[in-house]
């Protein structure tokens, strides 16, 4: 059965967040002066496994993506992936993980082996004092050798995630055009978002179209249609092998299309990241209370049937309170 809500939306997409730790303080995201309630009771690897294939089987989704906070701050994160492994064996999905790509040392392999598809990797500087600035940590060159070591282990179609705020990191923008030209990797620029913890600058914010702007003064972007369930506007460039993309979660959301669910690593389904007050269900509850898995299923149904159409507009966003992205996972 599909899980369709009242606009007529299929749900075919899981964001699971199995960390609410990272080891990295990304001042968008984790900043240090956050003081955040973590680590309360998550979900055990059983469990998580017990949860996917209750959405691939009984919903038909077809895209898990692991995140956070960091999925590899998790200490049994392999034995995960050898559990998520057989479920790949018997089902065909995607299975997807977004990372900050420093603490994945002697991990690749292993992962290729046990079925991870593809990698989203975190980064958000090149230069190693603004990455360090960003994120308090100086890990830039392990995080870029990482990203390297991943395409040479086979894994294909890796994305990097950037966020460019004003008066950070918004003087590097034609260095990762140009990391893209080198490298073909699809650099993806998100729009920076306010979440309750991160202070958010409003005069940081640069939006899709200004950055769109910005680039096209020094190079040819050419949009290209790909997937329509895309959230992202994809662009390449002329007589290169770049591919940038653009995703607008403030300027121009893509709630129509939404397609995903979130499950935070303490179990409560999420059903959009911005409605921290939306109906959740308590997932980690029902299940070490004994429901069954019909019974989850249906209590899944249902809530799905509370999702708004589309998240607030920036104002009231920056207004909400509880709502940070670490512990919903990005
Ligand atoms: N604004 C935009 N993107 C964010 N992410 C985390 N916090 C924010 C924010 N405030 C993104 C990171 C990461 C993904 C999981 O979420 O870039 O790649």
């Amino acid at each position: 059965m599909k899980l369709i809500d009242k606009y007529n939306r299929t749900h075919n997409y899981l964001r699971l967040s199995v960390s609410d730790k990272c080891n990295l303080h990304c001042l968008y995201c984790n900043p240090v002066s956050s003081e955040l309630n973590l680590s309360k009771d998550s979900l055990t690897n059983q469990e998580i496994i017990r949860l996917t294939r209750l959405f691939i089987k009984q919903f038909e989704f077809s895209k898990i993506r692991l995140t956070g906070g960091e999925p590899f701050a998790r200490k049994n994160i392999i034995e995960l992936f050898e559990g998520l492994s057989v479920q790949k064996n018997e089902y065909q999905f995607e299975l997807a993980v977004t990372t900050n790509g420093t603490l994945l040392n002697g991990k690749l392999k292993k992962l290729k082996e046990l079925g991870l598809d593809r990698f989203n990797f975190s980064l958000d500087s090149l230069k190693h004092q603004i990455y360090s600035q960003i994120t308090g940590k100086n890990e830039l060159s392990k995080v870029l050798q990482t990203i390297d070591e991943a395409e040479s282990e086979g894994f294909q179609n890796t994305k990097i995630n950037t966020v460019i705020i004003r008066r950070v990191n918004d003087d590097e923008i034609s260095d990762f055009i140009e990391y893209s030209i080198r490298t073909s990797r699809n650099i993806r620029f998100i729009e920076y978002m306010p979440f309750s913890n991160n202070g958010y600058d409003k005069d940081g914010f640069i939006s899709s179209k200004e950055l769109i702007n910005t680039i096209s003064q020094s190079y040819k972007l050419l949009p290209f249609e790909s997937n329509s369930m895309n959230v992202a506007k994809d662009y390449c460039i002329i007589d290169t092998k770049a591919k940038i993309s653009f995703i607008s979660p403030i300027s121009d959301h893509f709630c129509e299309l939404c397609n995903r669910l979130r499950i935070t690593s303490d179990g409560k389904l999420k059903l959009c990241l911005f409605s921290p007050h939306k109906t959740e269900i308590d997932l980690l509850k029902l299940i070490r209370d004994g429901y069954t898995d019909e019974q989850i299923a249906d209590s899944i149904s249902k809530a799905l049937l509370e999702k708004d159409y589309a998240h607030p507009e920036i104002e009231e966003l920056i207004q909400l309170k509880n709502n940070n992205i670490i512990s919903l996972g990005g």
